[in-house]
This record gives C-alpha cells, sequence and structure tokens, in this order.
C-alpha cells in the first residue's frame, strides 16, 4: 500500500496567508497540517508517500526533505495548475503504479489516526473505501446518498437540495480501477477533474466503494476560522509536557499548558489549553486557553485567546484582548500612542481586519 497527499492547490481562501507559505504549512498546535497527515499515513504503517506539489512546492519540499526525519520516504509529484482533485491522481500513476493506495487532502485534519480505515481496506477486496461525515451545511460538501443496505448509490458535489447530511471527508482508498475512471471523466463546470465524479464512475460501473462514516471530528482547514477551530480541537487532545529549559518566572501556568524548548514565561498568566513554541517570549501578558504560538514570536503587555500567531511575529502594549485571531509570520502588532491618536495600517492584499 501506499499513500498520496495532495498539496498543490491555491489556498485562495486563506489568503494572505498564501501569498507567502503553503497552506499546508499553517501550523496546527505548532506543528504544519500535512507534518500531522504524513505522520498519520505512517502510523498506520504506509511509508512511501507521494506528495503532490503545485507553485507552492519549494516550500514544502524545504520542509519536509525527503521524508526521513519522519520516518518516510518521500516523492514528489510536480502538477502544472491545480486541475482538480482526480486530475493529482492522474498525475500520480508512475508513482503508484498498480498498487493499492490511501490518498489524504493534504490540508485535512482527522480525529483518532487512520490504522482502522486502511486495515479495513488492506483486509477486504473493496475497489475503493471513502469516508464520510455527518455534516451541518452539506451544501457546502461533496455529499453521498446511500441505498436502503448502506452502500452508495450516488455522490453529489455540492448539492442544492443534499439527499443526506453526508459529507466526503478527504481521505480515499482506491485499488487500480481507480484508473480507468480517472482517465474516463471529463472536466466539470468549474473546469477540473473531480474525484467525486472519479468515484461515481466507479459506482456506476459496477465496483465497490464502501463508506466508512467516521464519529469523530475532522477538519478541513480551509478558510481561516477552520484553521482555529482545528487548533482547537487538536489542543483540546495534546499530552502536555514542559520542555526542561523552558523558564516560568514569576507567573501562573496551568496544568494544559505545553512549552516547547527555551519558551519563557514572564509576569504572565497562561490558561491551557495551548501552546507556546520554542524561543518564544510571553511577558506582562496573558495567554488564554486554545492559543498556539509558534517560536521565535514575542507577546508583550497584551492579553490574547483562541488564537494562531506564526513565527517570528511580535505583539506587544495592545489595550484591547486579540482574539480569534490568526497572525502570520513576521508580523508586527502593537499600539499607537503617538499622536494624532489614530490607527495605522499596513496589512497586506486580502487581509481582514476587525476593530472594536
Ligand atoms: P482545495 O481546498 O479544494 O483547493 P485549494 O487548495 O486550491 O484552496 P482554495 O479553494 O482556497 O483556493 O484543495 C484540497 C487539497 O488538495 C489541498 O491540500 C490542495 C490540494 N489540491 C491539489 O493538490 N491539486 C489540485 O488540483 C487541487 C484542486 C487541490
Amino acid at each position: 500500500m501506499k499513500g498520496l497527499i495532495l498539496s498543490g492547490g491555491k489556498g485562495t481562501r486563506l489568503r494572505p496567508l498564501t501569498y507567502t507559505n503553503a497552506k499546508q504549512l499553517i501550523p496546527v498546535a505548532n506543528k504544519p497540517v500535512l507534518v500531522r497527515v504524513i505522520e498519520s499515513i505512517r502510523d498506520a504503517g504506509v511509508d512511501e508517500i507521494g506528495v503532490v506539489i503545485g507553485e507552492t512546492g519549494p516550500l514544502i519540499r524545504e520542509t519536509i526533505g525527503d521524508g526521513s526525519k519522519f520516518g518516510v520516504k518521500i516523492t514528489y509529484i510536480p502538477q502544472d495548475s491545480p486541475d482538480g482533485l482526480a486530475h493529482a491522481v492522474k498525475i500520480s500513476r508512475d508513482f503508484l503504479g498498480d498498487d493499492r493506495f490511501v490518498m489524504f487532502l493534504g490540508d485535512n485534519v482527522i480525529q483518532g489516526g487512520i490504522s482502522r480505515l486502511i486495515g479495513d481496506f488492506a483486509n477486504h477486496d473493496w475497489n475503493s473505501q471513502i469516508v464520510l461525515k455527518e455534516v451541518e451545511n452539506p451544501t457546502a460538501y461533496g455529499v453521498a446518498k446511500l441505498r436502503a443496505d448502506g452502500s452508495i448509490e450516488q455522490l453529489i458535489e455540492k448539492p442544492k437540495n443534499p439527499p443526506s447530511n453526508l459529507a466526503l471527508v478527504g481521505i480515499y482508498m482506491f485499488d487500480q480501477t481507480i484508473w480507468e475512471a480517472v482517465n474516463s471523466i471529463k472536466p466539470s463546470p468549474r473546469g477540473e477533474l473531480e474525484i467525486t465524479d472519479a468515484i461515481q464512475w466507479l459506482i456506476t460501473a459496477g465496483r465497490t466503494v464502501y463508506p466508512h462514516v467516521h464519529k469523530g471530528w475532522w477538519v478541513d482547514t480551509g478558510k481561516a476560522t477552520d484553521m482555529l477551530e482545528a487548533n482547537s480541537l487538536v489542543l483540546e487532545e495534546l499530552t502536555p509536557t514542559i520542555a526542561p529549559d523552558a523558564i516560568i518566572e514569576n507567573s501562573h501556568v496551568d496544568r494544559r499548558v505545553t512549552l516547547e524548548k527555551g519558551a519563557k514565561i514572564i509576569n504572565s498568566t497562561v490558561r491551557g489549553p495551548t501552546i507556546i513554541g520554542e524561543n518564544t517570549i510571553i511577558e506582562n501578558s496573558y495567554v488564554g486557553p486554545f492559543t498556539s504560538i509558534y517560536y521565535n514570536v514575542t507577546v508583550l503587555n497584551c492579553e490574547i485567546e483562541r488564537s494562531i500567531v506564526l513565527e517570528n511575529s511580535t505583539l506587544s502594549d495592545l489595550n484591547v484582548r486579540l482574539q480569534d485571531s490568526l497572525i502570520g509570520r513576521y508580523a508586527s502588532v502593537s499600539r499607537n500612542d503617538s499622536r494624532p491618536q489614530a490607527m495605522k495600517m499596513n496589512i497586506g492584499d486580502h487581509s481582514n481586519l476587525w476593530v472594536v
């Protein structure tokens, strides 16, 4: 069995962060989502993994390398343009050969790993296994219509009148019958080769597509609000650890806080679940639950809660609490004390700012 991770795409919904970074490299609880995906495939016993990359390929190669630091062997598969999930499968033919494989979207986070799913697929002769999850807004997803016996009758992409609330989650397993499917389908009205169309092709051709309904949480981190949601869910499950060289001085740090190497907490209160990254300094500040602060960040005279701050940023002297915020790399957020008393902004294209 091989693994295939889709890590191309444009990430338009996560702009401006995705102008300069790959969305799969944005960390959730201080670990890039793509690393979480690689680890969950590895933990299921699959160590040969193809990673489809697009424009952000160089950044992904730089971070992941040959995979050896994660105990896997990575093969990169460049995709010239993001022409759809089934297109990404199609161009991975040489890497996958006729092996069975698990395909995982590089921006998805799922609770509980995928070992059982992969075990189930390995022990059955199904042509494909797909993962479904009950969602509140099925019109935004690919949705499955099931027959009375639980098998799949039809898959419909973003249906106006959803036949069920069971959405397709970004994990799929296929055998070599997928090749005929991806070679037979045509681009959808939005110009992409859709994986739902390829799976529908398998169903119509009488292949066995087995649905697994996932009971735990699952987040597709397409938008900033999804990143914050995934961050909260992962932090909730993180086993807290304090690095031996982390410094806590005159501060209150509760039990559910992780401090990474060289983190310093001075005159501050930190409430978990929260993670403070390597060499980050929190001084005269409050860091509330569900916050992930990555490495080399300074937080001085601030309050922050339920947020993600990326590396090398500085937050200082704010007189309102930052909440539900996603702050990029090398960003600086501070108070303007000079006259005239006005807000000053120097923010990138497609940024969002909510002022009080
Ligand atoms: P999407 O979230 O559907 O697409 P996107 O990344 O382009 O984002 P946006 O809609 O905000 O512009 O992609 C899901 C995952 O699959 C993501 O990790 C990117 C990857 N992908 C590819 O590798 N190749 C593709 O052709 C597409 C469409 C997506």
